[in-house]
């Protein structure tokens, strides 16, 4: 059983994924009741033929109960400028979304969607002593997808001809992997004024979408549905995604955007990829950042 908590535009893109592809029983908690009945009777019309699923809308955390994937999307604030603004409004609610994950489902595979991701994956490790396969953020796999569209149109050729992951921080210090990106099999060659103007549309991708549509949804929801779909049918999906580190890249104690394998258990392996000397660098600005935004934590909550 899937859970999704918020009811909101992206966590409703994510129950409208899950109920069209019947992948799994769903239920979608939202403080406001008639907005997770409303988004639940919407999506039941949205089932495959034949399909055995149910999916219900509730305000009650007990329904959660025995969830093989938690989904986190719930958020308040709004973003200026950095994703980690939005520490004081959301590291209370997920707060208590982590009471009811020990109580009802402490076996869950929890993704987290809300920002800003990499401190709040931290902040449910240390709140709920899970261990850190079972806690991801989703960040930079959207980041990955955004980067595929930007490589794509500099190079002329479709996106599904890109290979290409962002690693670091699900933010402004995000680092793309351009010594690791191919075009059509064959890696990269572009200019080093190029790979800058790209970085800089990465990282301001969001403020584009909210600039034109006020909300970035359907690349968080598509991004999140992959992972949840790899764990449910337990099919390995590699992906960048935010996981608690123990050395691997040089790092431990945090957080941060990594290349991961998922599956049944989430993540199933970290792998290790080559970096150039300039992506070294900037995942070690990367790591600064995250780890200042998880001392800013004990400000909002006590464990
Ligand atoms: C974005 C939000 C989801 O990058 O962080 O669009």
């Amino acid at each position: 059983m899937i859970s999704i908590i918020g009811a909101g535009r992206v966590g409703s893109a994510i129950a409208f994924l899950v109920g069209q592809s019947g992948l799994d029983d769903l239920v979608i908690v939202n403080r406001s009741k008639n907005k997770a009945l409303g988004e639940a009777l919407d999506v039941n019309n949205t089932l495959p033929e034949k399909s055995l699923i149910s999916v219900m809308g509730t305000d009650d955390f007990s329904k959660i109960k025995n969830s093989d994937v938690v989904i986190i999307t719930v958020s308040g604030g709004v973003i200026k400028e950095d994703r980690a603004e939005l520490l004081p409004f959301n590291v209370p609610i997920v707060s208590e979304i982590c009471k009811n994950l020990a109580k009802y489902a402490d076996e869950a595979k929890v993704i987290v969607v809300t920002n800003p991701i990499d401190v709040l994956a931290y902040q449910i490790l240390e709140q709920t002593k899970f261990p850190r396969e079972r806690v991801i953020g989703m960040g930079s796999s959207l980041d990955s997808s955004r980067f595929h569209y930007l490589l794509a149109k500099e190079l002329g050729v479709k996106q599904g001809q890109i290979d290409g992951l962002v690693i670091g921080e699900h933010g402004s210090t995000m680092v793309p992997l351009f010594s690791n990106a191919k075009s059509q099999g064959q890696k990269i060659n572009i200019s080093e004024k190029k790979t800058d103007e790209i970085t800089s549309e990465l990282k301001n991708y969001w403020k584009y979408l909210v600039a034109y549509k006020e909300a970035s949804v359907f690349g968080a929801a598509k991004n999140t549905f992959d992972i949840a779909k790899s764990i449910v049918e337990g099919k390995d999906l590699l992906a960048s995604a935010s996981v608690y580190l123990d050395g691997e890249y040089g790092f431990s104690g945090f957080s941060m955007g990594v290349p991961v394998v998922f599956s049944k258990n989430g993540v199933k392996e970290i792998l290790q990829l080559p970096l150039d000397d300039k992506e070294t660098k900037l995942l070690k600005i990367s790591a600064k950042k995250i780890s200042d935004d998880i001392n800013t934590l004990s400000t909002y909550y006590q464990i």
